[in-house]
C-alpha cells in the first residue's frame, strides 16, 4: 500500500516524484483548541486560497498543485506517536513532526485521518513522542508498516506508562509526552499541537532515523 503522494510515507515507500496530490476530504473533524473554540485552518481540500487570496503559483515546468520539487528535498526525521484512550493503545510511524514553539516549549505532530493512531488519538488527552536511532529501524518497521486496525504492536516491545496512562516505549534514543493542547486540519493529517509534560532522553546515542532510512517501509495504512 503506497502512502498519498508527497507524504513521508510514499516516499519511503518509492523516491519517485510524486504526482499531484489527492487530500481526503474530512471537514467533520473536530478542530477545538483548549479554549473549546474551532480552528479556522480547515480547508481540507487543497486549500487554493493559500498565499492570501488566488491560486499559488507552481514551480516552473511543474504540475501547478504538486511542489514535489520542495517536498522532495525534505528529510525529516522519524518518530513514533503513540495515543492511549478508551481502553485503547494505538501507535504510528511519523514524519511530520517538529517544535513549534521555543517559550513555552510546544511539539506538533500530523497524524493521517486514516490512521488507527489517529482515531484513538482524537479521544487522547496526552500523546507520546519518541525519536528512533538508525539502529531502531525494527521499530520503524513495526509501526510504520504495520496497523493497529489488525496486530497489536504493543504486544511484541517493551513499553511503560507515563502520565495519564500514556505508553511511553523503552529504549527509544528520547522521548517526551505532551498534552495535547490543539488539533489542527491539515488535509488529510491532523496537526496536535503537544505541551511537554514529561521526556526522557536516556536511550542509545547515534544518528536519528530519517526519513531516508526508512526508505522501503511501506504504511501499513493508507493514507486515503
Ligand atoms: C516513512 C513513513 C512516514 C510516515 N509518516 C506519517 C506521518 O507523518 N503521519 C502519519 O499519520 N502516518 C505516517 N506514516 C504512516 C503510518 O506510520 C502507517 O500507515 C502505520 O502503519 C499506521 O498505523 P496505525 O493504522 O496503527 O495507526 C508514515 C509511514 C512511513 C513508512
Amino acid at each position: 500500500m503506497n502512502g498519498v503522494p508527497g507524504t513521508p510515507e510514499a516516499r519511503a515507500v518509492s523516491q519517485a516524484r510524486p504526482v499531484p496530490g489527492r487530500a481526503a476530504v474530512d471537514g467533520s473533524d473536530c478542530m477545538a483548541d483548549e479554549n473549546g473554540t474551532r480552528d479556522a485552518g480547515g480547508t481540507a481540500d487543497g486549500d487554493e486560497r493559500a498565499g492570501g487570496g488566488g491560486r499559488a503559483p507552481g514551480p516552473v515546468g511543474g504540475p501547478q498543485r504538486d511542489p514535489g520539487v520542495f517536498f522532495d528535498r525534505l528529510n525529516p526525521d522519524m518518530c513514533v506517536v503513540t495515543a492511549v484512550a478508551g481502553g485503547e493503545r494505538a501507535g504510528c510511524l511519523v514524519g511530520f513532526a517538529s517544535q513549534c514553539s521555543i517559550r513555552p516549549p510546544r511539539f506538533a505532530v500530523w497524524l493521517s485521518k486514516a490512521n488507527h493512531t489517529y482515531r484513538v488519538a482524537r479521544a487522547a488527552q496526552y500523546l507520546a513522542v519518541h525519536l528512533l536511532t538508525r539502529e531502531q529501524r525494527d521499530l520503524a518497521e513495526l509501526f510504520g508498516g504495520e496497523t493497529g486496525d489488525e496486530v497489536d504492536k504493543f504486544a511484541r516491545l517493551h513499553w511503560r506508562e507515563g502520565p495519564a496512562g500514556a505508553a511511553v516505549l523503552e529504549g527509544a534514543a528520547a522521548w517526551l509526552v505532551g498534552s495535547v493542547l490543539h488539533r489542527i486540519d491539515g488535509g488529510d493529517h491532523v496537526g496536535h499541537v503537544l505541551d511537554p509534560v514529561q521526556w526522557g532522553g536516556e536511550g542509545p546515542d547515534g544518528p536519528l532515523l530519517r526519513l531516508s532510512d526508512a526508505v522501503g517501509i511501506e504504511a501499513g495504512h493508507p493514507a486515503d
